[in-house]
């Protein structure tokens, strides 16, 4: 019985060290996106701070907005900005864009899911 806690416990502790480096893998890879200028191109037009360049700063970003929003602006911006929901009303006052009919982030590539993802578990690193 003994021998069976000791080895539960080491696959228990090996469980928590994958999920740990797998969680930061995500962040590590969405950081290489956000600076492959023929990717995800965000470092061109996003400091990572809270200066503003062509958009936002994205200090505190997963704070201000839900994720399942980001994940549809990644993926969508224009439509998103068309949608027009609150996050997005929220983003075009803080831009002064109130009445523009086409949001300024244009990207390289569409991005795949799992790209927006890792990308997202980066903003989260940004506080
Ligand atoms: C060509 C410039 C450009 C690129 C490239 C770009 N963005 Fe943006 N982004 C903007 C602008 C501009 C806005 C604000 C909307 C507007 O003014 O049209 C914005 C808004 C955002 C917002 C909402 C911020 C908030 O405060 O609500 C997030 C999140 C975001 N961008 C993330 C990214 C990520 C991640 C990438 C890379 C995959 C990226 N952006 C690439 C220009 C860009």
């Amino acid at each position: 019985m003994k021998r069976y806690v000791g080895i539960l416990s080491v696959l228990a502790f090996a469980l928590v060290l994958m999920n740990y480096s797998f969680a930061s893998a995500d962040a590590a890879k969405g950081e290489a996106i956000f600076k492959d200028t023929k990717v995800g191109n965000c470092k061109t037009c996003h400091d990572t701070g809270d200066k503003k360049k062509v958009g936002p700063g994205l200090k505190g970003v997963t704070d201000r907005q839900p994720k399942e929003w980001i994940e549809k602006w990644l993926a969508d911006p224009q439509g998103t900005w068309a949608a027009n929901d609150e996050h997005a009303q929220d983003l075009k006052k803080r831009m002064n864009k109130v009445d523009k009919p086409n949001t300024a982030m244009k990207l390289p590539t569409k991005l795949a899911a799992d790209q927006i993802a890792d990308l997202i578990d980066f903003l989260g690193t940004l506080k």
